[in-house]
């Protein structure tokens, strides 16, 4: 057991993947399931856990180290609740946690935009490209409007009623920004669909704040058709998002870098789209907005 605990949350993009990366803005949301990582200093380091990727864990080790000027080493054990590669944010999780507690083990507690930057950097380092959106919001948690390095809460009228819907599957983000990066390049007319993913997410962002659910339901479902565009969703995903749509939801879309992972639906008539959605996903939950890293001594 470690002496420093840190949990962050699972986040989800209402609108604005990709097209963020383009630095558009995006919406995005952090859910109760969370990723707790303990930290103790130990001669001997080690890192125990089922998040199949360790690169986050010892680079965001290597952060810390290089931000307090430490050689210290440290035993880490993470258990996470959020499904890995599927568009909730694991890695932005298990990120801003570990670099959360490791830090305050060697008696540092870093402002939470201090941590939040620093995971920024470790997924960079990592992605080659990405955005903010998935480290703020996992680190300050609520929702938030992130447009580049400009982070704008956002306080909704009501908490969206999301159903999460998982294919079992996962992808890896950096391929999938990498591939919209390639089409980018060879054809000119998608530079208009990420001109038109940012005019949804402002759009969108009004509609959310003036508790219009419909309207947003529709807008996620525009979204929606614009990524598939991209060539970020596929069949399991969209057999998801039919599935949740002829349910009764306003409105489905898939979040994160797509390929496999995770779609969210705005209800309707949640126990139906539940009932429903179990039909075609590995996994469902409905997912309220919560906070983001959580300390306990
Ligand atoms: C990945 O979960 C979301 C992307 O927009 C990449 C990013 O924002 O870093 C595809």
């Amino acid at each position: 057991m470690g002496k420093s605990v840190s949990s962050a949350p699972a986040v989800f993009f209402l609108f604005g993947e990709h097209a963020v990366v383009y630095d558009k803005p995006a919406l995005v949301c952090s859910i109760e399931k969370r990723t707790t990582v303990k930290a103790e200093k130990s001669s001997k380091g080690y890192i125990k856990t089922d998040v199949e990727d360790l690169s986050y864990i010892k680079k965001s080790i290597n952060k810390v180290r290089e931000e307090i000027g430490t050689k210290e080493n440290f035993s880490i054990e993470v258990e996470s609740q959020i499904p890995v590669g599927a568009g909730l944010g694991s890695s932005a999780a298990v990120t801003t946690a570990t670099i959360d507690c490791v830090s305050r083990e060697v008696g540092e507690k870093l402002d939470k935009r201090k941590i939040a930057e620093l995971s920024y950097e470790v997924e960079k380092e990592i992605q080659e490209n990405a955005s903010r959106s998935q480290t703020y919001i996992s680190t300050l948690g609520g929702a938030a409007k992130i447009k580049k390095d400009r982070v704008e809460k956002i306080d909704l009228p009501s908490s969206p009623e999301i159903v999460i819907g998982y294919d079992g599957k996962s992808s890896s983000t950096s391929k999938m920004v990498a591939k919209v990066a390639r089409l980018r390049k060879d054809i000119n007319s998608v530079e208009g669909l990420i001109n038109s993913l940012e005019e949804i997410c402002l759009e969108g962002i009004k509609a959310i704040k003036s508790d219009n659910r419909e309207k947003v339901g529709k807008l996620m479902n525009i979204n929606h058709g614009l990524l598939e565009a991209i060539g970020v969703s596929s069949p399991s995903l969209d057999s998801m998002i039919w599935e949740a749509r002829t349910s009764g939801a306003l409105g489905a879309k898939i979040t994160g870098a797509g390929g496999n992972g995770c779609i969210i639906a705005l209800s309707g008539d949640r126990q139906k789209i539940v009932k429903n959605l179990n039909k075609k996903a590995e996994e469902v939950f409905t997912a309220k907005i919560d906070e983001g890293l959580i300390r306990k001594e």
